[in-house]
């Protein structure tokens, strides 16, 4: 009888969590370190890098004498809605603490805003005429003596100021404000925001041209894994599976992803298995790595979001930006004279360096010699051709 098969745990597209994570732990102690220093933190990362994975890992692998909690907060569209979350998030914070004076402050805000309930999924108020932003400024300070020290991980941040447009760019800046004054106080020494989104925080607030607003922020990058942590990931995933990965075809997978995004990992493997199990091979041949390229590379959804944000992010300065990426896609790279070149047609020899840093920044460029850049992953690269097949020089 034929053994049965044994796919890998990969996951492709929620965050990952437990056998599936890979944790890397210089992250997390830089991330406490300056927690204790009193700094909130931002995490500066491009889509699909592993931000909410990494913040979840954060949140329950949290040190004794703080309480986290993760929230996706996308849907936040009004100022007060935002402070509403904040509020209901200390709550959740405190409600989790099992130290006494914790839940003497929990009864004694049920009984002041008339609370129905509080869980680990959310809080029910009766009256909902709360002004938020007066009561956390009040509630946060009292966290000291409820002996609570809150880590609030706001996920998807950056999109929720960045959809603050028009008439609400003032909330927008009021929020900003309001955040910056509170880390400055030391009566809210209690309580910590991690900052985060996948559309670059630094590009959203240079937007509405308040870089101040932010500076103080920590910022911790995080960015491709290690050689050795690539290899730690794909061993992690395909232990005790079917599929056989010998040293050398470790090797070529790798020199074929080239940059060690967990994302583009953890789609390689998941497309080996299903090749491999199609034709019943469990050896993986280098052959069968090109296929599973191509196989990604086919499925439009896993990168689209790539160009779609530059498209909505940058919309005024998409044409210039896509000629530069098509320019690297096609000839390898693109020198700076290139660029130049084309700042020239599009009247931006004034900042065109600024364009340059942002694609860096963002994750889709890298300088691999002085003054020339390429594309940082080959999938990106691959990506971008295929979209545009046909390229003026
Ligand atoms: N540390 C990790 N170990 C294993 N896989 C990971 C890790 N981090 C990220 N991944 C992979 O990357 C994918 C995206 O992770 P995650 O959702 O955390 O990224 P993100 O930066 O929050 O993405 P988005 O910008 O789309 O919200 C996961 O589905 C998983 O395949
Ligand atoms: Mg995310």
């Amino acid at each position: 009888m034929e053994k049965e098969w044994i796919h890998p745990k990969t996951i492709t597209g929620d965050a990952a969590t437990a056998e599936r994570y890979l944790r890397r732990e210089y992250i997390n102690e830089e991330f406490w370190r300056e927690v204790q220093k009193g700094n909130h933190i931002l995490f500066v990362a491009p889509r699909r890098v592993g931000k909410t994975s990494l913040m979840k890992d954060l949140v329950i692998n949290c040190p004794e004498g703080y309480v986290c909690v993760y929230e996706d907060i996308e849907g936040v569209k009004t100022r007060n809605g935002f402070y509403q979350r904040i509020f209901e998030l200390i709550l959740r914070c405190a409600h989790r603490s099992k130290f006494q004076e914790a839940k003497v402050f929990i009864k004694r805000c049920t009984e002041k805003y008339s609370i129905k309930e509080i869980s680990t999924s959310g809080i029910k108020i009766d009256e909902n005429k709360i002004d938020y932003e007066r009561e956390i400024r009040e509630l946060i300070p009292q966290l000291k003596d409820a002996k609570v020290h809150a880590v609030i991980f706001l996920d998807e941040f950056a999109e929720v100021i960045y959809k603050f447009k028009g008439d609400q760019q003032q909330d927008a800046v009021d929020i900003l404000h309001t955040l910056r004054e509170i880390r400055h106080d030391d009566h809210f020494s209690h309580f910590t925001i991690v900052y985060a989104g996948s559309i670059g925080l630094e590009s959203v607030i240079k937007n509405i041209d308040r870089p101040k607003l932010i500076n103080d922020l920590h910022p911790i990058k995080l960015g491709a894994l290690t050689d050795e942590e690539a290899a730690d990931l794909v061993k992690k995933v395909t232990r005790g599976t079917s599929i056989r990965l010998s040293a050398p075809v470790l090797i070529y997978l790798k020199r074929k992803v080239g940059y060690f995004l967990p994302y583009y990992l953890q789609l390689m493997i998941e497309s080996i298995d299903e090749l491999a199990f199609k034709i019943g091979k469990p050896k993986v041949t280098v052959e069968m790595v090109d296929e599973a390229f191509q196989r990604i590379l086919g499925e439009r959804k896993n990168f689209d979001d790539w160009l779609e944000r530059l498209k909505s992010y940058q919309r005024d300065h998409f044409p210039f930006i896509n000629e530069i990426l098509k320019h690297a896609a096609h000839e390898g790279n693109i020198p700076i004279q290139a660029v130049y070149d084309k700042a020239k047609k599009y009247d931006r020899t004034e900042d065109y360096m600024d364009f340059i840093d942002e694609l860096i920044r963002d994750g889709y460029l890298t300088e691999c010699n002085p003054h020339v850049y390429r594309f940082i992953a080959p999938f990106l690269k691959e990506f971008w051709k295929q979209k545009y097949p046909i390229y003026e020089k």
